[in-house]
């Protein structure tokens, strides 16, 4: 059911997640699927609800410094020098996780994945159920992540106890992961662009490709994918038979000859462009198109992250009977 985050709702919220069940939320990121991260039962029904494989770890949300210390082994100098800078927001730390937090959650992990999210809802959730709250994003594994309290009725509707509804989220992409070793890695991209996170920390090493055995799905080749097929190419380079049963997922431009166009940002900002990304395939997933092309984007700052999961949604063959 969804509801909106009124004080009667959001006590509610808490009292499910204290009593072991699931509750979507937004974040300024994507809609998360909450449980009590201390839990080990609860947070087993997200991964049942999302049918996700359980060598999956979890992000733990934190609504304060107390409860973080309750989850973490130890907060590295680095990791607080992020923390100043980025807390609460879309920033994901992986830090030493303390004997508190069950196997499930970190997939059997010495550590844990932490965030504070700056949405007032999800820090109010979490207040107030007084636990750290385990949620990956509210979508079934390896589909498109929400960004309206409706995506998650549609995907999840069903398996979620309650789902508050906060609009649209502001940033449209996941959290960045950083992992503390000596020098901070980036595991994923998102929310927190590079170029930030260099300012703060100097040069950060990347680990966003994929690889042989990816540490995290969010690495898997494949993953954040509409139904439909999707490939990343300029409008030009679609010949206008093709683009006729096609959408088009366009930067700043409305090209011509496409079924559907969908554009992400006209002014070109990259903000507004990721914050309309998830939005922009799921309506354009319900159409039944043969195909979704999506336009190259500049990658710097938000653009990466947007690059990162048009790439990663990719992978699904084109329709081969069809004429291209
Ligand atoms: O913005 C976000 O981060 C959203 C909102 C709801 O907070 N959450 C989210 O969760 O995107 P999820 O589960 O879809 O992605 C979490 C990623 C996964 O790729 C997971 O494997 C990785 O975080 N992760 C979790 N724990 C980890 C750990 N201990 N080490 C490395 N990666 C970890
Ligand atoms: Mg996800």
């Amino acid at each position: 059911m969804v509801v909106p985050p009124t004080p009667e709702n959001l006590e509610r919220a808490a009292q499910i997640i204290r009593n072991g069940g699931l509750v979507a939320f937004p974040t300024e990121t994507v809609y998360g699927l909450g449980a009590n991260a201390l839990d080990a039962m609860a947070v087993a029904k997200i991964f049942e609800a999302k049918e996700r494989p359980s060598f999956d770890p979890l992000i733990v949300h934190v609504s304060d410094r107390e409860m973080l210390q309750r989850v973490v082994r130890e907060v590295p100098a680095l990791a607080e020098q992020l923390i100043a800078r980025f807390w609460p927001g879309p920033l994901t730390l992986v830090l030493p996780k303390s004997e508190l937090v069950p196997e499930i959650v970190t997939a059997g992990l010495p550590t844990v994945a932490v965030r504070m999210p700056a949405h007032p809802v999800a820090q109010a959730l979490i207040r107030q159920a007084g636990v750290p709250v385990a949620a990956p994003s509210a979508n079934p594994f390896g589909y498109l992540s929400p960004t309206r309290a409706e995506h998650v009725e549609r995907m999840l509707g069903e398996r979620v106890d309650l789902i508050l509804d906060g609009g649209r989220t502001e940033f449209g992409v996941e959290s960045t992961i950083v992992l503390l070793a000596e020098k901070p890695v980036v595991l994923r991209y998102g929310a927190v662009a590079l170029e930030a996170l260099e300012q703060v920390v100097g040069e950060v090493a990347l680990q966003v490709e994929e690889r042989e055995k990816p540490l995290v799905p969010g690495q898997l080749p494949q993953h954040y994918a509409p139904h439909t097929p999707i490939r990343i190419a300029a409008p030009e380079d679609i010949p206008p038979p093709q683009r006729k049963r096609a959408g088009y997922l366009a930067f700043r431009e409305v090209p011509k000859g496409f079924k559907v166009v969908k554009v992400l940002s006209p002014t070109g900002n990259l903000l507004e462009a990721a914050a309309h990304l998830f939005e922009a395939l799921h309506q354009l997933d319900r159409l039944g198109l043969e195909a979704i092309y999506a336009e190259p984007i500049p990658e710097v700052g938000l653009g990466r992250a947007i690059m990162d999961r048009l790439r990663r949604a990719s992978t699904k063959p084109l329709n081969p009977t069809l004429p291209t």
